[in-house]
């Protein structure tokens, strides 16, 4: 580590023991600094989803940190460029649009550029010296894009690893579950005051579901404290009241979580509440939930919907309730629909909090995508439940982490292990580690949900 520290500067708050992450990691302006030099430039950033763009000449503005990139679809598939034009830097484009006709015109002098990037026009060229025009030069900066997982991700970085080096089996597992054919339902957000690991680390954990989120707890919580507690007492409920019990936690997830878990699949689970199952009560639950995952599968296929083959899912690829992609998006899962999360940092305590709600269609019964966020205050009770709930704990803890003498977070060693793994990649981004080791320890993060603190080989 001494070569890295060295690199790594005075403003470190490194991570030393992977137990205890220094508080001011969340608020001081240089270790933010950091954050924003070496390792946002560097790193895979979900720009969009794929359905925002689905005809040639569509195009769409991702911007994080200042850097606004176009992601546009083209004849050949999807590119992505930096939002400048090329005579004095003013942006091209904001928001959304199509550009197959028209192209891309500056509002300034008006160049023109068409979708493929090309420069179609300069207005007063032969004001312009011999050597500023040259086409190469005057075509539209591209900027690194991968279409994956049913969204396009760019990255800043042209020696950085390809998506998948770094994300690895993940995204395998991922595909697995069809997940680039979920489509948004709907698009929230919100700016939420806190870092921006304050705010991912709110979910990568199931452990504050009891405090957090009571009314999960009371309907099952043989399950959180089993988990948790290491006590799964409790009231001992017949196989079928625990069916009812687990039916009541799915509608309170549904009503709190909306695309975690979709009302059409809750439906398909009433349908199995008198089935005949084994005495054994844990027997009974597993075959419950096996019947119900192949009726979903069966019942929503036969509707038209690209369902994966969920019992074979859940064996070949399995997913825990909430997958990262490291650094800034994530998946929560549960049958076949998901919701996903994003956030960018707007400052070192402030950041940009987005959620979707992701299913399935039949195919031509798509809905048309949302294209902006509906923003809100993150106290709105427009927002779903649970995640209401996990904002109201983040503000207050960025404020408690300036307390006087509060100068790490303690963490449970083998379920908070992955705010640990997380914090310890982005040590290795600071400490400009090389790609390839980066790479390997970001790839361990993938189901590391309620996991334990594991060796990243940084
Ligand atoms: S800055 Fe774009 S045309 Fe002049
Ligand atoms: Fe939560």
């Amino acid at each position: 580590m001494a070569e890295g520290d060295a690199r790594f500067g005075a403003a470190s708050f490194q991570v030393v023991d992977p137990e205890r992450i220094p508080a001011k990691r969340y608020y001081d302006e240089d270790f933010y600094r950091l954050e924003c030099e070496r390792l946002w430039p560097h790193v895979w950033q979900m720009a969009c989803r794929l359905e925002q763009i689905p005809n040639v000449g569509d195009w769409i503005e991702y911007s994080n940190l200042g850097k606004s990139v176009i992601v546009v679809r083209t004849q050949s598939g999807v590119k992505a460029f930096h939002n400048a034009c090329r005579h004095r830097g003013v942006q091209l484009a904001r928001g959304h649009g199509n550009c197959e006709v028209q192209g891309f015109t500056c509002p300034f002098h008006g160049w023109r550029w068409n979708i493929e990037g090309k420069n179609t026009f300069v207005y007063g060229r032969r004001l312009f010296g011999e050597g500023q025009l040259d086409p190469a030069e005057l075509a539209l900066a591209p900027c690194r894009s991968e279409v994956q997982l049913g969204c396009v991700f760019i990255n800043f970085d042209d020696e950085a690893p390809a998506f998948r080096e770094i994300i690895g089996p993940l995204a395998d597992r991922l595909d697995a579950h069809n997940v680039g054919q979920l489509r948004a339902e709907w698009w929230y957000a919100t700016v939420l005051p806190a870092n921006w690991k304050t705010a991912m680390e709110a979910f990568m954990e199931g452990f504050h579901v009891m405090r957090t989120h009571p009314q999960l707890q009371e309907i099952l919580p043989s399950l959180y404290n089993g988990m948790y507690a290491g006590d799964a007492g409790g009231a001992k409920l017949s196989v079928r009241e625990n069916i009812g019990a687990q039916i009541e936690h799915m509608v309170e997830l549904n009503r709190g979580m909306a695309g975690q878990i979709h009302a059409k699949e809750i439906e398909i689970a009433r349908q199995l509440v008198d089935v005949d199952l084994p005495e054994d009560p844990n027997q009974a639950l597993m075959t419950w939930f096996s019947l119900v995952q192949a009726q979903i599968t069966q019942q929503l296929r036969a509707k038209g919907e690209p369902v994966p083959d969920l019992n074979a899912v859940a064996v070949s690829d399995p997913l825990k309730a909430v997958e990262f992609i490291f650094p800034h998006y994530f998946l929560l899962s549960f049958f076949s629909s998901m919701a996903s999360y994003r956030i960018r940092p707007l400052g070192p305590e402030s950041c940009l909090f987005e959620l979707w709600s992701l299913t399935f269609f039949p195919e031509g019964e798509e809905p048309e995508p949302p294209m902006a966020p509906l923003m809100l205050p993150y106290d709105s009770d427009q927002f779903p439940p649970i995640p209401r709930q996990d904002y109201s704990n983040i503000p207050e803890q960025q404020i408690g982490l300036h307390a006087e003498g509060f100068e790490f977070m303690r963490l449970a060693k083998d379920i908070e292990g992955l705010i640990s793994n997380y914090q310890r990649v982005i040590d290795g981004y600071l400490q400009a580690a090389a790609p390839e080791r980066l790479a390997k320890a970001t790839q361990a993060l993938g189901g590391n949900f309620d996991g334990p603190i594991v060796d990243l080989g940084l």
